[in-house]
């Protein structure tokens, strides 16, 4: 139990600090490098992406582990009476992932071709193109933001 507990909180600061951290530090100033931040981009999306689906993927698994656990085996009393705010956080822990895995990782994808294409033909992006990025940044902020709230309501629900 106690080598569960300590995996799956030492994953959960590593998948939310990693989180916070690229939305609030690294994204604002990359934005700010404006054409130069291409290379930078190639190298570090597909980083961060492996880095935080293996940390989510560590989390929810020692999480239902520790969660069977706590609720004997799923017993739906103590799931949705004695530990309801652990259920409601661990649904909103799931959710998180599920944004990480379905919408942050396909869009961070998509951004990637772009900026490849780009550092490969040494040409900055074309207007169409540096269009085309801006949409795909602004749904990776938004998808961040909402990963932050969930991973935020899952914390409470584990901590209360
Ligand atoms: C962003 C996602 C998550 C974060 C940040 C997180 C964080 C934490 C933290 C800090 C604790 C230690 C609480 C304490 O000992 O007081 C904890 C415990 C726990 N977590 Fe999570 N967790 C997340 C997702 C999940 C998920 C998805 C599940 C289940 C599927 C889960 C199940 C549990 C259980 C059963 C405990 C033990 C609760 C207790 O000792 O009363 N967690 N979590």
């Amino acid at each position: 139990m106690f080598v569960l507990l300590l995996v799956h909180v030492l994953a959960a600061i590593f998948w939310m600090g990693g989180t916070l951290f690229f939305g609030f530090v690294l994204e604002p100033v990359l934005a700010g490098l404006g054409a130069k931040n291409g290379e930078v981009m190639v190298r570090l999306i597909p980083r961060i992406h492996r880095a935080m689906t293996v940390a989510g993927l560590v989390t929810i698994l020692a999480g239902l582990g520790l969660y069977a656990l706590h609720t004997s085996a799923f017993d739906l009393k103590l799931m949705f009476e004695t530990r309801l705010p652990l259920t409601l956080g661990a649904f909103a822990g799931l959710l998180a992932l599920l944004v990480g895995v379905f919408f942050q990782g396909p869009t961070g994808a998509k951004l990637l071709e772009l900026y490849a294409k780009a550092t490969a033909n040494g040409a900055p992006l074309s207007p169409d193109e540096a269009r085309a990025a801006a949409v795909l940044k602004a749904r990776l902020g938004r998808g961040g933001q909402l990963e932050t709230i969930l991973m935020l309501l899952a914390l409470i629900g584990m901590v209360i």
